[in-house]
């Protein structure tokens, strides 16, 4: 229901895009000024949600042995005990999916037996996606700025790195669409995935998947107009903005797609891009054991907590009976 849902409100979406050629200043001008705004709103909303969430205490990830005994090993970035050690986690995190790295796939083997075994496919094309969406939005900076970016070139030059083809093929054009397949069939095929699957999962992949092939289409096979392009796109993030005389209707789709996910990031688990750096299970050093920490709004609710001592006094006489071990024998 969820894929079938999914595909439907795609196409819906692909068709107002497409159909946007009719009005240039409505779906090159009005949608995607509509759309930055609420991305950024969204995501400041957000943002500041996370931030006023409270966190009394430190939530660690325990995936290593902490630091302890001089003499036991420890594990300092996967279980860190200071801010440099945590920072080195998160940069492994968000540059490496470490903790997808470490995925596990459960089966069961023989009809009866319980076996977990290593799964790095998931990490391999979910690092691909990501790189290749990174590197393709940093290389659209030849339309957003003028003049070109110099790590535009750069970057330009090692993705074509191959030198095949005319205009050169990018490596990260195939790897998106090669990861985005992986992604969307990896939900479609197994059949454990697919259960647990909803509209929201599929729906993002649909939308990205139709900004790369838009975009290919457009780099490949059908030539438009990047001159005239990248003066509607300098106007409008200089906020003087061109209004194009005509639009091809696949810039259009592309663009739209583009408004569409801008729309539809802060709302959805897109929203996780940003969410990893507010993320207490991530960005707080293991240090319990070595620092107190205390709850930093206790005095001012004047908390009243329900020590030991008074538990025991309270259930002495039932702990008694059960021959449970006492600190203090009689109050
Ligand atoms: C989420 C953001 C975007 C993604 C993921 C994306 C993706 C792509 C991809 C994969 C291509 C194929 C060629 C290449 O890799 O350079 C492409 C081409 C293109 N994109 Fe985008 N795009 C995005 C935003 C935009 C925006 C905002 C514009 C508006 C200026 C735009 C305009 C174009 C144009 C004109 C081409 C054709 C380039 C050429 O002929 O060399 N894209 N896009």
């Amino acid at each position: 229901m969820g894929l079938f849902f999914s595909i439907v409100a795609f196409f819906i979406v692909a068709l107002i895009g497409y159909l946007g050629y009719f009005s240039p200043m409505i779906f090159g001008v009005v949608i995607p000024y509509l759309a930055l705004a609420i991305f950024l709103l969204g995501i400041v909303v957000r943002i500041i949600k996370w931030a006023k969430s409270p966190v009394p205490f430190r939530i660690t990830t325990t995936a290593g042995q902490q630091k302890t005994m001089p003499w036991i090993r420890r594990n300092r970035f996967d279980n860190p005990s200071n801010a440099w050690e945590t920072i080195v986690r998160m940069l492994l995190e968000i540059l490496f999916f470490r903790s997808l790295f470490r995925n596990t796939k459960a089966s069961i083997k023989d009809g009866k037996k319980l076996v977990y075994g290593s799964e790095k496919w998931l990490w391999l094309f979910a690092i691909l996606f990501h790189w290749s969406f990174l590197i393709i939005v940093l290389r659209h900076f030849r339309f957003f700025s003028q003049p070109t970016p110099n790590f535009v070139s750069l970057l330009q030059s090692i993705d074509g790195f191959f030198q095949v083809g005319v205009p050169i093929i990018y490596i990260t054009n195939v790897a998106i669409v090669v990861a985005l397949t992986y992604l969307f069939l990896r939900r479609v095929i197994n059949q454990k995935i697919k259960y647990i699957s909803l509209s929201s999962d599929y729906f993002p992949l649909l939308l990205i998947f139709g900004i790369a092939i838009t975009g290919i289409l457009m780099r490949y096979f059908f030539k438009v107009d990047l001159v005239q392009i990248k003066e509607l796109a300098v106007g409008i993030l200089s906020f003087n903005p061109v209004i194009p005389e005509a639009l091809h209707p696949l810039f259009s789709l592309h663009l739209f797609l583009v408004s569409v996910l801008l729309i539809y990031f802060p709302m959805s688990k897109l929203v996780h891009m940003p969410g990893i750096f507010f993320s207490p299970t991530r960005n707080l050093a293991n240090d319990n054991r070595e620092k107190r920490h205390i709850n930093p709004w206790n005095n001012e609710f004047k908390m009243h907590y329900h020590t030991y001592e008074e538990y025991e006094d309270e259930f002495r006489e039932v702990m008694k009976n059960v021959n449970l071990p006492l600190e203090k024998e009689e109050k």
